[in-house]
């Protein structure tokens, strides 16, 4: 591997790979059909690393664990994370994910504190209340929107994680708030009033408005709390510099922004995994059955413990984030010129990881249509499994994420059953893969609870 100028290249050639049309390049062929069929015809054709453009940028696609190994980790320096601008200019400039170097690493150790196991398993009790009502307005026998629904919950824990306890004048707030900024995200980029865009930027500035008020009073009270927030505002670096309001407030929008649509797709996948598989179902609830058998008999809530304990359940979570791989892909930029195997990626192109290709691939996962929770009972070969990324930017809300799915999966399985409503098959893409209309479905309450 070399990185030099441009001549210590001269051996390496481009990766193989059609351009397409300038702008256009593959962008339609990507966004309008599965992911899935797009990269594998091309990784068929061309094999582990091939170029093509996307969104008007030249770009270098990577299928397997190894190039993805040294894109993100290894060699991580060499790839800058990079995102649309319209995007940053909704969660803001300052969220550590838009960062390199010593900025994101300080961001990075504040966010990793807040979301560590030994912060989040004081949340338990806490998630399952959030589990439980949103759960209450479901069982009135109107079909609901499972994805939109639990959208509402991974945004209640998001804000539990950030704030604690937050009053419920500024939870409605953000609510409010969020939701139209979310509306903003994958909208036409302009400042024409009245577009979705438009208004999205409007709702963000409404939203500073209300951190900065949130903040402000923290501050006044001077608490020393260990969510987010709370990490935050104790920090300081070698200069003894505080964070900016902006600067929190950037962060906080970013943790919003990472945690709900992902959390939330996977969870409608879930739903829909276990409604298409009873015997599946079925083992499911005897476990979780079991956990609330002894909590009832002692009268206690579920604990931490209880959570850490789930194997069958814990092995539906991962095989869903196998098989829905909701991340599909990631993007980074190359920072100078570099060679891979004998291949030059120039300086200034994109290049992706292929996430769904390494979890589609039978070499890594036999059968790998088949949703078969029992393969994770062998852990995966190395860089085979990354459905929270890889390396220094890898997902730190991981273990939150699969705390909140698994609480709400023990509360499903227990106290409801459910059927799916309409056409049972297809997929949305939007950006994250969702089922068709955000899987229609009736959930009623189990009468025996
Ligand atoms: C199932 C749910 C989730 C999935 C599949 C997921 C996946 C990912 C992935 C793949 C990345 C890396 C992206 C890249 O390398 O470009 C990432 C980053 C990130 N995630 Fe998650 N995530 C989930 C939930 C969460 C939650 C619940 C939180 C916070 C409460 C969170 C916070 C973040 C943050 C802050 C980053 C940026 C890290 C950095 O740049 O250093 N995520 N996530």
């Amino acid at each position: 591997m070399k990185t030099n100028s441009r001549e210590s290249h001269e051996g390496a050639k481009l990766p193989p790979g059609s351009m397409g049309w300038p702008y256009i390049g593959d962008t339609l062929q990507l966004y309008s059909q599965d992911p899935n069929s797009f990269f594998a015809s091309k990784q068929k054709r061309y094999g582990e690393i091939f170029k093509t453009h996307i969104l008007g940028c030249p770009c270098v696609m990577l299928a397997s664990p190894e190039a993805a190994k040294f894109v993100l980790v290894t060699q991580a320096h060499l790839f800058k994370p990079t995102y649309p601008k319209s995007k940053e200019r909704l969660i803001g400039p300052s969220a550590l994910f838009f960062h390199q170097g010593d900025y994101h690493l300080r961001l990075r150790k504040l966010v990793q504190v807040s979301l560590s196991l030994d912060a989040i398993r004081n949340l338990v009790s806490d998630i399952e209340a959030i589990a439980a009502s949103t759960t209450d307005s479901w069982v009135t026998g109107q079909v609901i929107n499972t994805f939109r629904e639990m959208k509402k919950y991974s945004f209640e824990v998001g804000i539990l994680a950030v704030f604690g306890h937050l009053e419920a004048r500024y939870r409605e707030e953000l609510k409010k708030n969020y939701g139209i900024v979310d509306k903003g995200y994958n909208s036409f980029p302009t400042n024409i009033p009245g577009t979705p865009y438009k208004k999205a930027l409007l709702a963000r500035k409404r939203l500073s408005k209300i951190l900065s008020d949130i903040i402000c009073e923290r501050k006044e009270k001077r608490l020393l709390e260990k969510d987010l927030l709370g990490c935050l505002l104790n920090s300081k670096d070698e200069k003894g510099q505080v964070l900016s309001d902006e600067q929190m407030a950037d962060n906080i929008i970013g943790v919003f922004f990472a945690a709900q649509d992902t959390t939330a797709s996977v969870m409608t996948w879930i739903v829909k995994y276990l409604h298409d598989d009873p015997k599946l179902l079925e083992a499911v609830k005897a476990e979780q059955r079991e956990i609330r058998k002894f909590n009832k008999e002692n009268n206690l809530p579920l604990r931490w413990a209880h959570t850490r304990n789930m194997p069958i359940t814990y092995k539906v979570v991962l095989e869903s984030l196998r098989m829905a791989s909701i991340i599909s892909f990631t993007f980074r930029e190359a920072v100078a010129d570099v060679e891979y195997k004998g291949y030059l990626i120039p300086k200034g192109w994109k290049v992706m990881p292929l996430f769904r290709n390494i979890h589609h691939n039978p070499e890594f996962f036999s059968h790998p249509q088949k949703f078969d929770p029992s393969r994770f009972e062998v852990a995966p070969k190395p860089n085979t499994f990354m459905p929270f990324g890889s390396g220094v930017h890898a997902c730190p809300g991981n273990e939150l994420a699969k705390l909140e799915i698994l609480i709400m999966v023990h509360h499903l399985v227990t106290k409801f059953r459910w059927e799916v409503v309409g056409s049972e098959s297809g997929i949305q893409y939007g950006p994250f893969p969702v089922p068709q209309e955000g899987l229609p479905a009736r959930f009623w309450r189990e009468s025996t609870n």
